[in-house]
């Protein structure tokens, strides 16, 4: 292999194809489906503790074992000598087949819903019974195919880079137009109560271990941790780029799309009566059945309707090259296949293995029976093999690559982690937090809800109406609103004026050199 690896062009394409395969269905879909099942703003608290407490350092210790290895997931294993580095290294390659294998079918529904949003298919309908319909036509197969083509042919022709160039564009109208919904939303008489459910937490909730696993779940699947993913994309980064505040850069502006996605869905899901939807098992459909009704309420719907998932099926594709890519890299790497065929070969399988999500569609009942593979395939992936091999590349750092792991994270960056704190949260603090949350969901399970009281009230249980909204609520809008957008906005300047900074000492360098 030669040490001579691509890199990003410039630092702001860098940003651009992290946020890339960072923001898409999980931002869209997981996300809000997810905070409406574990009781809203119940469920941001941990989410928020674990975003910042153990998935930003996660993603440095991927990009840390990429740039410094300019490995795939399985060679930097390697590299760094971690036992059975090999076996770990090939989950990197492996798992994201299962990921996309039911990623790719949410893709597809996406792509049926810019026709039907453009036709108004779902106009003046039930969009719940609509959507549960959907799943068990025939379009599905195409959409799905259609799905499969696009990203292997993307990766075959090797224009991935042309896609995170669009991205550069699609994302951020996908921003815009997630704020156009948003305010919508908010607006619809009868959304204060969504506004409530989201943004007010219950701490009973708290307690419950499974609130906290679904969370960690999610900040890693957000960030496109524990797949390769974005440790593949770290050996990209170029040794001048300081990896923290590119880091946080990254993890606020991924963070920033989901709060917003729950702005558009949750005010509009009570006002337009899905509330009772809300934590049940079919509110894994939650964003296709509450989005089109806010389409059809909205003046200009079908347009706004089609153009959104236009710009979701961009985010959604984006993400899931980055999930095929790791297998392409391999075979190429390790057996000398050429891109197009490591393409197909890998396209064909993966298309395979998308059909018995798309067979359940085809059952007998609602819509929790034909999601059913689905849901119990996101949640082995997302809440036990991502987390899982999150953890491991934090160790890798943390206890294998010691201080050359420490020093990369640190390499030519302004903002710079003071070493014996990160020492210790890195080998200390993450592995005995993460632990423990493991074993207390593990022993949940066992015990089949006695160990620890089941206090997370389901939706049904909880009443909203006579509480309107509380100086709570209020703060929790005003926290997360400084915080994410605040802090993305702060953060990229910083790291923009950062570079330009350094850009012009070094050209500066040059010329008296
Ligand atoms: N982060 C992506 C999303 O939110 C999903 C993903 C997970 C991509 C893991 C790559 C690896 O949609």
């Amino acid at each position: 292999m030669t040490t001579k690896r691509e890199t990003w062009n410039t630092h702001m394409g860098m940003i651009a194809a992290m946020i890339g395969t960072a923001i898409g269905l999980g931002n869209i879909w997981r996300f809000p489906y997810l905070c409406g099942k574990y009781g809203g703003a119940t469920f941001l608290v941990p989410y928020v503790i674990l975003l910042f407490g153990v998935a930003i350092f996660a993603m440095m210790c991927e990009w840390v074992l990429g740039r410094h290895t300019k490995r795939d997931p399985l060679g930097a294993f390697d590299k760094i000598r971690f036992p059975f580095g090999r076996d770990i290294g090939a989950w990197g390659i492996i798992g994201p087949f299962f990921l996309y294998s039911y990623y790719i079918v949410i893709t597809s529904w996406v792509i049926f819903f810019i026709f039907a949003s453009f036709e108004g298919l779902y106009f003046g309908r039930d969009t719940g019974e609509y959507f549960c319909s959907f799943l068990g036509s025939k379009s599905i197969f195409i959409t799905h195919f259609f799905s499969v083509f696009v990203t292997s042919a993307i990766l075959a022709m090797g224009v991935q880079k042309g896609i995170e160039r669009a991205c550069k564009i699609m994302i951020p109208a996908l921003f815009v137009l997630l704020i156009v919904i948003a305010v919508r939303s908010v607006t619809l008489p009868g959304a204060l109560e969504g506004v409530e459910f989201y943004m007010r937490p219950r701490w009973e909730g708290l307690f419950s271990p499974e609130t906290w696993i679904a969370a960690l779940g999610q900040v890693f699947f957000t960030l496109s941790l524990g797949m390769g993913a974005m440790l593949i994309y770290g050996s990209y980064l170029r040794d001048e780029w300081g990896i923290p505040m590119n880091a946080l850069c990254v993890t606020l502006g991924n963070t920033s799309a989901s709060i917003l996605a729950g702005f558009a869905i949750f005010p509009a899901a009570f006002a337009l009566g899905f509330g009772d939807i809300i934590g049940g098992s079919e509110s894994i459909g939650l964003t296709f059945f509450v989005l089109p009704k806010v389409f059809e309420v909205m003046p200009g719907g079908h347009l706004f309707g089609g153009l959104f998932f236009i710009l979701l099926t961009f985010g959604a594709v984006s993400s899931a090259i980055s999930i095929q890519e790791p297998a392409i890299a391999w075979l190429k790497d390790e057996a000398g296949w050429s891109r197009p065929k490591s393409s197909v070969f890998t396209g064909i399988i993966l298309w395979f293995m998308g059909i018995p999500f798309i067979l359940n569609g085809f059952v007998k009942g609602g819509l929790g029976d034909k999601l059913a593979l689905l849901s119990k395939m996101d949640v082995i992936i997302a809440q036990l093999a991502i987390p899982i091999f999150g953890i491991i590349s934090i160790i890798a750092v943390g206890y294998f690559m010691q201080d050359r792991g420490f020093d990369e994270m640190n390499k030519n960056a302004r903002v710079r982690l003071s070493k014996t704190p990160l020492k210790f949260w890195i080998r200390a603090v993450v592995p005995i937090f993460v632990g423990l949350l493991f074993i207390l969901s593990l022993l949940k399970v066992l015990e089949d809800n006695h160990v620890i009281p089941a206090v997370l009230p389901t939706f049904r249980d909880m009443q909203f109406n006579s509480i309107g909204i509380t100086p709570m609520t209020v703060f929790m809008i005003i926290f997360t609103a400084l915080l994410f957008w605040g802090g993305f906005i702060f953060a990229t300047v910083k790291v923009l004026t950062i570079e330009k900074d350094k850009k012009r000492k070094r050209d500066g360098h040059k010329h008296s050199g």
